[in-house]
């Protein structure tokens, strides 16, 4: 794909119904390494006090389970597509208080806190923080000084599961583990009670756009600049994260802040500073005639408050000030409308009415959301790749910056959950390296484990190096 084929300018529209809030104050602590940086509250005031919205009818969710499976046996890939685009629909539906649907959902540090109690408005549960996946292990003990923030989300279905059986805690694990051991269960059946047909858990990306100026924002436009396999088996452990990070992309766009409109056709010269992962310095280069974009095209949220300028400064480094953005342009979706569950992943793309990934937008999607592609997996191994290995999917500003991250599948990560994983233990990650295919449910991965439903979040925090 390259910007001379491009046609359509794409969707210029605010945010979705509803003003802009600022992010406020963090509600409460949090045990996790490099945990919550910033935490929200809603700025409104007498807002009604809400829940956790369910997806609203008419989006096809749950969806027919025998449905679904055809479609994944029969390779239809129109058909996936056609339900994993309604699910965007529904989840970026506005809820009366101008925030998307699944913004009202529970933070992993709120499901997974032995301490927490559930606050009553999802305003001052927002958070979000340096995405744990990317980090390696020495950012992880300091500053991570990427330009993503992310969050994890459950719907209420979820986070109702999480609680009620306890998965936040690992001696529940270890108990499983035990009852398992003793009583010889086979491999396959070393699980922990799969979460209900309705759960939903979600993965945000987000980037830092100054509130003045130009910001560089890289697009992914399938032509990564180094080899997919980069970092792959260095000796160093912190290098074996160095894939096509966002900053080696070839083609950046520069983010205009607004209020005023921006013509199809601007471009400008934009300074991009970014730490440069293999050996940690802070470099700025100039990238030459960006593409200038609105905000207007993006889910933003707004960075206010002491606390979270603090958070998001330990997160990002000194560059970010008081009223800077973050736009949203990645998030994963998996839903367990099957028993694997079923994954999806949206970006932001400048040009987001063309290429395989535009297909089958339908018009329930609206407004801002419109701007971002989608890729969707139902299966370990099948539609294959062109190649005859296992059907791949990614997330740009997500898995990227893997060894192999754009050949990554996300089932073939997901299905590793399980406790303990001190075997599977590589270095860095629990989750790396990135590999395709299904392990055999009754081979030896599982033999002496819990497997914990693909819910990678569920054994993160209990990290036993
Ligand atoms: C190489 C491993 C890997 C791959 C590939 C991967 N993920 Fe994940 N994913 C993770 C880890 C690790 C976390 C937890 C991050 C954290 O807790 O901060 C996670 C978290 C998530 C979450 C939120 C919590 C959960 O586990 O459900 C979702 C949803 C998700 N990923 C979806 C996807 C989708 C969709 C894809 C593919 C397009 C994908 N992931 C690919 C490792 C991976």
């Amino acid at each position: 794909m390259t910007s001379a084929n491009h046609t359509s300018p794409g969707p210029d529209v605010h945010q979705a119904r509803g003003g802009r809030y600022p992010i406020g104050r963090r509600p409460g602590a949090s045990g996790y390494a490099c945990a919550a940086l910033i935490a929200g509250l809603l700025a409104c005031e007498g807002t009604r006090t809400q829940g956790a919205e369910p997806v609203p009818p008419g989006y096809d969710f749950p969806a027919d389970a025998a449905a679904l499976d055809r479609h994944r046996k029969n390779q239809d890939v129109d058909a996936m597509r056609r339900h994993s685009w309604s699910l965007w629909a529904g989840i970026t539906q506005t809820t009366q208080d101008g925030v998307p649907v699944w913004e009202t959902w529970y933070p992993r540090d709120l499901a997974l806190d032995p301490q927490e109690q559930t606050p009553r408005s999802f305003a001052s549960r927002r958070t979000l923080e340096a995405p744990r996946q990317v980090q390696s292990a020495d950012a992880r003990e300091g500053s991570c000084r990427q330009a993503l923030l992310s969050s994890i989300l459950f719907n209420d279905p979820a986070y109702q599961h999480i609680r009620s059986l306890r998965y936040y805690d690992l001696d529940t694990y270890r108990r499983l583990l035990k009852e398992f051991d003793a009583a010889g269960t086979p491999p396959e059946e070393r699980r922990i009670k799969p979460f209900p047909r309705n759960a939903i858990a979600v993965l945000t990306a987000w980037w830092h756009i100054k509130q003045s100026g130009l910001t560089a924002l890289p697009v992914w436009d399938l032509e990564p600049t180094r080899p997919l396999a980069w970092g792959k088996g260095s000796a160093d452990p912190s290098k074996r994260l160095l894939g096509n990070y966002p900053y080696t992309w070839k083609r950046f766009v520069a983010v205009d802040p607004g209020p005023r409109p921006v013509g199809p056709d601007e471009s400008a010269d934009v300074d991009f500073t970014y730490v440069d992962q293999s050996d940690r310095a802070t470099k700025t280069v100039r990238k030459p005639g960006c593409r200038v974009v609105s905000i207007n095209r993006f889910y933003r949220i707004e960075i206010r408050g002491a606390a979270v300028l603090k958070a998001a400064r330990e997160a990002l480094g000194d560059g970010v000030a008081e009223g800077d953005y973050a736009v949203l342009v990645g998030m994963h979706t998996a839903t367990k409308e099957l028993p694997e569950w079923v994954w999806s992943t949206f970006w932001w793309h400048d040009f987001p009415n063309d290429g395989r990934y535009a297909q089958g937008r339908p018009d329930a999607v609206t407004g801002v959301w419109r701007n971002y592609l989608m890729n969707a997996v139902y299966d370990f191994i099948l539609p294959r790749e062109y190649d005859g290995t296992p059907t791949a999917a990614f997330n740009p500003y997500i898995e990227s910056h893997f060894a192999n991250g754009p050949a990554s599948n996300c089932m073939a990560c997901h299905q590793r959950v399980a406790y303990p994983m001190k075997a599977a233990l590589d270095g860095v990650q629990l989750f790396l390296p990135v590999t395709r295919g299904k392990l055999p449910p009754d081979g030896p991965y599982f033999a002496d484990k819990v497997q914990l439903d693909y819910v990678w979040p569920l054994y993160l925090p209990g990290y036993e190096p």
